[in-house]
C-alpha cells in the first residue's frame, strides 16, 4: 500500500500479526516517516555511563563499585566474563571518544560520574581522589571547549560497594554519603555544567538491586528492598535539589532531574479493566518516582495497594514507606526537566490479584504485562521495535505531569550483535521510526520535547550481558589493545539527522 505524507512517497508496511488488531494493535506498526524540521535548538546526542564505557576500574585510585565487586566475586553473573574492568577503555581514550563526538556533530554528551573515583569508599572522610576529579575535569572542559553540552549522570547504577557493607540504599545512612558527594561535584564543576541527573532509572537500581534482581549488588528482599532503596534515594535526590537550590542554583543556573524509564504500558484491550491494569503498571513503573518528584507523594494506588496487602499480612505498617510532611514537601517539584528513557513497549491486560503472601513488587501490582509474538524482535530478549510506543509514552507524561519544564529523552537504542557494521536497516530505521514519532508529538501533539540522545556513542558493557548484545553506532574491537572504534552504517545516517534536523532527504519547517 502506498500512502502520501507532508509530500512524501512512502510505503506503509503493516507487520502480519497472528491475533487480532485489537489484541495485538499491529495496526499501528508504521514505516510513515515525518518531513518536519525538528526544532532549531533540539538537544542531540549520545548518552553514556562510567561502568560502562570507562573500564580503568581500580586505576589512579578509584575504589570498587558493586559492579567492580561482584565481576571478582560473582563473577558467573556476568556472561563470557565479559564486565566493565577494562570495557572499551573509555578511560585512556577521551580524546578518541570527543573526536567521534565531533563527528557526528552532536550537541549534547551524557556521560555518568563513577562515585568511587572521586570518592574512594563513597565517603567525603574517606578522602577525595584528585586524579578522579582531573579525569572528569578534563573531559568536561574538553566538551564544552567543543561546543557539546555535558549532561552529568551523579550515579548510573555504580554504588560505591563500601557503603553496601551497611546496606546501601536500604539504609538512610547512605543519604549524607550521597549529599557529600552531588555537594563535592557542584562544588566542583558546576559552573562548566548546567544539566545534572542525580540518579540513572532508580527503579533499576532499587528493584535489580535489592528487590527481583539483574543489578547489582542483589542483595534481596522481595516485596521490601525496592520500596526501602526507592525511599531512600527519592530523599538523597530531593534533599540535594535543596542544597543546589540554597547554595548553587543562583550562581551555576543548572537544572537538575532523574533519569527514569518505562516501557510503554498499552492496554490489550479497551475494555475498562486492561486500562485500569495498564495504568497502574505506568505508576507502579514510573509513578512511584516521578509522582513524589512532580507532586510530592506516592501513587494512590500504590500507597492503596501496598498497604492493603501488607495489612493482610498483619504487618503493623505498609511495606511502603511514607515520607513525613517536610520529606514532602521537600520532594514536590524537585525536578527542573522530566528525563525519561523508553526503549520498548508491553500489552497489558487484567489479571487475579497475586495472593499476598508472596510478597513481591510485582504481586503488589498484579498486572500481565507481555509482548506479543508477532512484534518484531531484537536480539534482546526484553526489546521488540514498537515506534508509536513512544509517542503514546510522551502523550502521558504529558498529560500526567505536564510538559512546560519540557521532556528530555536521554535515552533510546537498539541492541544487536556488535560485530554487524551494516546496521541501517535495523538500528538506524529504529532511531527513524522512534524519531518519527517523536517529531508528531512535537508538531501534532505539542508535546514540548528538548532533546533526544541515542544510546550509545560506541559499543559498550552491557552490564551482566558484557558485549553480546550491544547499542553503539560504533563498534568496539574488544580483543584489539586500542580497543578499536569503527562506525557502523547508522553513524552516517544520526550524523544527517543531527546536522539537518531532517529525517528524511527533503524537509519541511515547522508551519
Ligand atoms: C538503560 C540503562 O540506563 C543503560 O545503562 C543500559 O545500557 C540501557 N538501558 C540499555 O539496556
Amino acid at each position: 500500500m502506498t500512502i502520501i505524507k507532508g509530500g512524501l512517497i512512502l510505503s506503509f508496511i503493516c507487520l502480519i500479526h497472528r491475533g487480532t488488531a485489537q489484541t495485538t494493535l499491529g495496526h499501528l506498526f508504521s514505516e510513515e516517516v515525518s518531513n518536519i524540521s525538528f526544532p532549531k535548538n533540539f538537544k542531540w546526542g549520545y548518552a553514556s555511563a562510567a561502568y560502562q564505557v570507562e573500564g580503568a576500574w581500580n586505576l589512579d585510585g578509584k575504589g570498587p563499585s558493586v559492579w567492580d565487586y561482584d565481576a571478582r566475586n560473582n563473577p558467573d553473573w556476568f556472561i563470557n566474563g565479559q564486565n566493565g574492568d577494562v570495557g572499551p577503555d573509555g578511560y585512556h581514550n577521551v580524546d578518541v571518544d570527543i573526536e567521534l563526538l565531533l563527528r557526528q556533530k552532536v550537541n549534547t554528551y551524557r556521560l555518568s560520574i563513577a562515585w568511587t573515583r572521586i570518592l574512594p569508599n563513597g565517603l567525603l572522610s574517606g578522602g577525595i581522589n584528585q586524579k578522579g576529579i582531573d579525569f572528569y575535569k578534563n573531559i568536561i572542559t574538553k566538551l564544552r571547549a567543543n561546543n557539546i553540552e555535558p549532561v552529568v549522570t551523579m550515579m548510573h547504577w555504580d554504588q560505591p560497594r563500601a557503603l553496601e557493607d551497611n546496606g546501601g540504599f536500604l539504609n538512610e545512612s547512605i543519604i549524607p554519603a550521597f549529599l557529600d558527594y552531588a555537594t563535592l561535584l557542584w562544588e566542583t564543576y558546576g559552573d562548566d555544567v548546567q544539566w545534572w541527573t542525580t540518579f540513572n532509572e532508580p527503579k533499576q537500581i532499587c528493584g535489580g538491586g535489592y528487590d527481583w534482581g539483574w543489578s547489582s549488588p542483589q542483595n534481596l528482599l522481595p516485596g521490601i528492598g525496592s520500596y526501602i532503596c526507592g525511599h531512600n534515594l527519592l530523599r538523597a535526590h530531593a534533599k540535594a535539589y535543596k542544597i543546589y537550590n540554597e547554595r548553587f542554583r543562583e550562581t551555576q543556573k543548572g537544572k537538575i532531574s532523574v533519569n527514569l524509564d518505562l516501557t510503554w504500558q498499552e492496554p490489550a484491550t479497551n475494555s475498562p479493566e486492561d486500562e485500569e491494569a495498564a495504568e497502574r503498571g505506568r505508576l507502579f513503573w514510573l509513578g512511584w518516582f516521578a509522582h513524589p518528584m512532580v507532586f510530592g507523594d506516592y501513587p494512590e494506588i500504590m500507597k492503596q495497594r501496598i498497604g492493603d496487602r501488607s495489612r493482610r499480612l498483619n504487618l503493623t505498617t505498609s511495606r511502603l514507606p511514607e515520607f513525613t510532611e517536610e520529606e514532602k514537601e521537600e520532594l514536590k517539584d524537585s525536578i527542573d526537566f522530566f528525563a525519561i528513557q523508553m526503549y520498548t513497549t508491553n500489552l497489558v491486560t487484567a489479571q487475579e490479584d497475586a495472593p499476598v503472601n508472596e510478597t513481591s513488587f510485582d504481586n503488589d501490582l498484579s498486572i500481565n504485562s507481555y509482548q506479543p509474538d508477532d512484534w518484531p524482535t531484537t536480539l534482546s530478549s526484553w526489546f521488540r521495535v514498537v515506534p508509536w510506543g513512544a509517542r503514546r509514552l510522551l502523550n502521558w507524561i504529558r498529560d500526567t505531569y505536564g510538559d512546560e519544564k519540557g521532556i528530555f529523552i536521554t535515552e533510546n537504542g537498539y541492541p544487536d550483535d556488535q560485530t554487524i557494521l551494516e546496521d541501517m536497516d535495523t538500528r538506524g530505521r529504529c532511531h527513524k521510526l522512534y524519531l518519527s514519532n517523536i517529531n508528531d508529538a512535537i508538531y501534532k501533539d505539542k508535546i514540548n520535547v528538548i532533546g533526544y540522545l541515542a544510546w550509545s556513542l560506541i559499543d559498550d558493557v552491557e552490564w551482566y550481558g558484557g558485549w553480546v548484545v550491544t547499542f553503539g553506532q560504533y563498534n568496539v574491537d574488544f580483543t584489539s589493545e586500542n580497543k578499536t572504534r569503527t562506525p557502523k552504517q547508522s553513524t552516517e545516517y544520526y550524523r544527517k539527522v543531527v546536522t539537518t534536523g531532517c529525517l528524511v532527504d527533503d524537509c519541511v519547517e515547522p508551519l
